[in-house]
């Protein structure tokens, strides 16, 4: 009989709706399937992951089954997690993202640690530029450890510095926040940027223009490509930055870069050839030198 019980279409649970996403997914080559889609399944129903663990047996409707379908087709395409939920957990804080702002690496926490380590008491007044900013993940990472530091962004990029900007306010660290627009490979930047800081801090694009086939899509077609190459050599951007360090550090000032697997020797030499005391390098979980700290002498 038409309406009948015999003629309802079954509900499928949603532990039977994450396995077949992620078999998909495993089919088109994703890493870490199971987990982007539970991660894409808590955001569609705003639940937590340990809720989605628990109560996997629950019912789910065919409104948010679509929802679920048209995020797990993104993440097949190979569009990374925190582009399709356009957020992203560094140092224990939600870094909003748009199309122009490098999706933050856990690697790059280093370099805040390190930073952290250099300055010391977190009670001083530092002033900190952080050249290349991005999301501004770095500096407002910082900003939020360190209550009388103040700090500027710079980026080549309006957009990401608007990003930026906005992730100041939802950080409450706008009012000790300015973000600047600079190019670094023009010769006028550090004039631009003005004063002298205690700390230099950044992750510039490092990636040699050769390794660009190397890359995995989610880097080579969502990450924006300036922030991503460097040059032959993946230097350019080091080579700026040292030359320009007499004019940006104060007399006790300090210079922190996070630099790509094999390039912690050439930037060391970099640096020593402007007069910088080089600090053993600070390695990432997986055991790379991934960050050098210089200091004035
Ligand atoms: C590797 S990303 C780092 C972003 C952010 N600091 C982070 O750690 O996630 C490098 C940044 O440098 C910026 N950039 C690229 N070329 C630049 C230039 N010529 N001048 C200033 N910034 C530039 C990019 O827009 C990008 O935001």
């Amino acid at each position: 009989m038409p309406g009948g019980s015999g003629d309802r279409e079954m509900v499928p649970i949603i532990d039977d709706v994450l396995r077949a996403a992620t078999r998909r997914l495993l089919a088109a080559g994703v890493p870490h399937a199971a987990r982007d889609c539970r991660l894409l399944m808590g955001s569609v129903l705003g639940w937590d992951q340990a809720r989605l663990i628990g109560q996997g047996d629950t019912e789910i409707d065919a409104e948010p089954r679509a929802r679920f379908a048209a995020l797990v087709a993104r993440r097949e395409r190979r569009e990374p997690v925190s582009r399709i939920l356009g957020q992203r957990e560094f140092w224990s804080m939600t870094f909003a993202l748009n199309a122009a702002t490098l999706d933050p690496r856990p690697d790059s926490e280093t370099l805040v640690e390190a930073a952290l380590a250099q300055i010391g008491d977190p009670m001083q007044p530092v002033r900190i530029a952080d050249l290349g900013t991005g999301s501004g993940c770095l500096l407002i990472a910082l900003l939020s450890e360190l209550p009388q530091a103040v700090g500027v962004g710079v980026d080549v990029s309006r957009q990401a510095l608007q990003q930026a900007c906005l992730n100041a306010q939802i950080h409450g660290v706008a009012g000790r926040s300015q973000w600047q627009q600079a190019d670094l490979l023009q010769s006028t930047w550090v004039d631009e940027i003005g004063a002298q800081f205690d700390l230099v801090i950044a992750n510039p694009p490092y990636i040699p223009i050769g390794a660009k086939s190397q890359l995995a899509p989610e880097v080579c077609d969502y990450d924006p490509k300036e922030a991503l190459f460097a040059g032959e050599d993946g230097l350019d951007f080091y080579r700026v930055i040292t030359n320009s360090l007499h004019d940006l550090l104060a007399p006790a000032g300090a210079v922190v870069l996070e630099v790509g697997i094999g390039q912690a020797e050439p930037v060391t030499s970099l640096l020593r050839a402007q007069g910088m005391m080089v600090h053993p390098p600070w390695h990432d979980l997986a055991g790379v030198a991934r960050v050098i700290v210089g200091t004035c002498r």
